[in-house]
This record gives structure tokens, sequence and C-alpha cells, in this order.
């Protein structure tokens, strides 16, 4: 069976290189980061983001707990300010939207003001054969209408440049989805 996360991390580990940049744009617990991190090593850069305090907490844990090299810098802001804080180009990025897996707290989702500015600065940060994943929970009303926007704003882009793809699986449409947005 098409198992989606295995097929982001296959996206990931074809563009990122060792000693490379990457940005987890929504830190939580840190799954992603550190995914990045080991995939980056220890001559790479990994910045990551929450609004958070609690998933900069948890993810502390489980960069130690997976033996990660020491390449995370864990930033208490928000996604949409990454311009600020990331200056080098970046070989992959990762976005997965939504709210704090076992929070509790529903009202402190992704929103799509905030991810359009942070989708539109990854875009920006991205080196030439570089990927964006950006992972849509359309099982709520506000990750519904953040995969729509995403879609309209994504179907612009020119092909020349970027390649833009969706995985979903059709038959069951309030699963999770990704978009990939490779650069050439
Ligand atoms: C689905 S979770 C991410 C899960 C994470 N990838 C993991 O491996 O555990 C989404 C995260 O986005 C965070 N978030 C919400 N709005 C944000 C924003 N404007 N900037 C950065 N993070 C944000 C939430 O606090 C939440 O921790």
């Amino acid at each position: 069976m098409t198992d989606l996360s295995a097929l982001e991390k296959q996206f990931l580990s074809a563009h990122i290189r060792p000693g490379g940049v990457c940005v987890d744009f929504t830190m939580g617990n840190g799954h992603d980061t550190a995914f990045l991190s080991k995939a980056v090593g220890k001559d790479g850069k990994v910045y990551a983001f929450d609004i958070q305090q609690k998933a900069i907490d948890s993810t502390r844990k489980t960069l130690e707990q997976e033996n990660c090299p020491d390449n995370c810098v864990l930033i208490l802001d928000s996604h949409s300010e990454a311009a600020e804080y990331v200056k080098e180009k970046i070989c992959a990025g990762v976005f997965n939207l939504g709210y704090l897996p076992g929070s509790g707290n529903k009202a402190l989702t992704t929103k799509r003001e905030t991810t359009l500015k942070a989708v539109k600065a990854a875009v920006a940060l991205m080196d030439d054969d570089a990927v964006i994943l950006i992972a849509v929970y359309p099982g709520h009303e506000e990750g519904k209408l953040e995969g729509e926007m995403l879609s309209d704003y994504l179907s612009g882009f020119d092909r020349k440049k970027y390649c833009v793809s969706r995985f979903t699986i059709v038959n069951s449409p309030t699963s999770p989805y990704f978009f990939a947005i490779e650069s050439r």
C-alpha cells in the first residue's frame, strides 16, 4: 500500500546533500527536524520553527533520543518570519500543517495567511535542485481551506523553473496529502 510519509522521505533523500541547509517550518514534536538533521549530517544545518515553547521542548527531547548531530537551530517564532532567520540557500524544506499532535489545543493550528507568507519565503530560499514538501490535513476546516489556497497558488508556478506535484489518496478524500515543489 502507498505510504505517503515514506514517499515524502524519498523526495527529501533525493534532494538533501550532506552539509546542506534545510528548514522544518512546522517543528511540532521534531520528527521531521530529526530526519533532516541526520540527513544533512554534522556539517549541515537545520532551522526549525514553531510558535509553541512546548514544541521546542519536545523537539529537543526527540533530537537527543535520536542521537542527532548538533546542527539544529530551534526558533520560537512564526514560519512566516523565516526570511529574517535563514540567510543561506536551502536544499529542502518541510511543512506539516495543522496542530501539534497530542497537544489538545487545536486553536494553535497553521493558518492560511501565515502559511502563504511562509511558503513564499521557502520558495525564495530554494537552491537549484531543491525540494519543499507541504503536508495538508483536509480533515479539519482550516486544513481544507489551506489546501485549496495552496493548490491555487502553486498551480501558477512557471513549469520551466519548478515542478509542482500533489500526492493524494483518491479514495480517502479527508486523509492527509502533500505537495512537492522541486526547483530545476
Ligand atoms: C502537525 S504539527 C507538526 C508536526 C511535526 N512535523 C512533527 O514531526 O511532530 C504542526 C505544528 O505547526 C505549528 N505551527 C502553527 N502555526 C505556526 C506558525 N505560524 N509558524 C510555525 N509553526 C506553526 C504548531 O504549533 C504545530 O506544532
